[in-house]
């Protein structure tokens, strides 16, 4: 991305000069002898190369809890700091491990937070636990309260996008889940995690109605949904303590399209800032 751009800056105001140069009359530069940018785009216009499908815009994140006390502080702190609940359930998941879990939305910023606490059990672990039990960034976290587990980005045609990202090799976790939340119907597909050394994933959205202009909505939540992911990253969980191999979102996609395919989903994601303010993304990837 830095030579990326650099290379653009210097290439532009060069086009500019030839362009004005010829009686005012716009016309294509000639790169210079050895230098071939990938493609063509005036400063600005890089979103505008980008299907329709891959203009996302944040939806809400979760955050993973070390234990029943940090918890209830952070459903406390955000019921104190003007979030309203949208969902809470005590228990989804197996019959072994499980997860309770927290939905809230400031009204005032329109964010919407899911806090979530895996639910152990005497001979198993539950992957809502991972970051504690294993640890995260390269380390064990002894100190580390919470994590950022999941960002669920919204698209516009879900069907479209998971298509388009299974073909250039990226590998989901889960089909499209069709459910229905507080706020209306809702298509959902997770992707598999996308670092070795993170828990970390992204969640695609389809919200057929506006879902920015929403007020608070009740208290359903996508119970099926839910349940239906908790028992697919729990296998995926098992799997990776039995191997110690994980098989992440781009293990499928040529490795030097990876990073370029990651920054088309995330750099121009709405609103601008927020998907670098997600720890695991902003330990892995460098977007500006
Ligand atoms: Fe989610």
């Amino acid at each position: 991305m830095v030579v990326f751009v650099s290379t653009t800056y210097l290439y532009w105001p060069r086009a500019r000069r030839a362009a004005e140069s010829v009686h005012g009359v716009p016309c294509h530069p000639v790169p210079r002898k050895g230098y071939r940018p990938t493609f063509r785009f005036a400063i600005g216009e890089r979103t505008a190369a980008l299907p329709a499908f891959l203009k996302l815009k944040v939806d809400h994140k979760t955050v993973l809890c070390r234990d029943v006390n940090t918890y209830r502080a952070l459903r406390d702190f955000l019921l104190n700091s003007g979030y309203s609940p949208v969902y809470e359930t005590e228990r989804v998941g197996e019959e072994s491990t499980a997860m309770a879990t927290f939905a809230c939305l400031s009204p005032l910023t329109g964010e919407r937070l899911a806090v979530v606490l895996g639910l152990s059990a005497p001979n198993e672990v539950s992957h809502a636990q991972a970051p504690f039990a294993y640890g995260f960034a390269g380390k064990p976290q002894k100190d580390a309260q919470t994590y950022m587990q999941h960002l669920a980005l919204r698209t516009t045609d879900i069907e479209k996008l998971k298509s388009y990202l299974e073909s250039k090799g990226a590998e989901f976790l889960t089909p499209i889940y069709k459910d229905k939340d507080s706020f209306g119907p809702l298509l959902q597909s997770f992707t598999r995690e996308l670092f070795d050394d993170e828990w970390f994933f992204i969640e695609f959205v389809q919200r057929d109605y506006d879902a920015d202009k929403l007020g608070v909505g009740g208290t359903q939540f996508v119970q099926n949904t839910v349940k239906s992911l908790y028992v697919s990253k729990q296998e995926e969980f098992r799997e990776w303590e039995k191997t110690g191999k994980k098989r992440k979102f781009l293990d499928g996609v040529p490795a030097k399209e990876r990073d370029q395919l990651l920054r088309d989903i995330l750099a121009d994601t709405e609103p601008k800032g927020y998907v670098q303010t997600v720890a695991p993304i902003s330990r892995h990837v460098k977007l500006n």
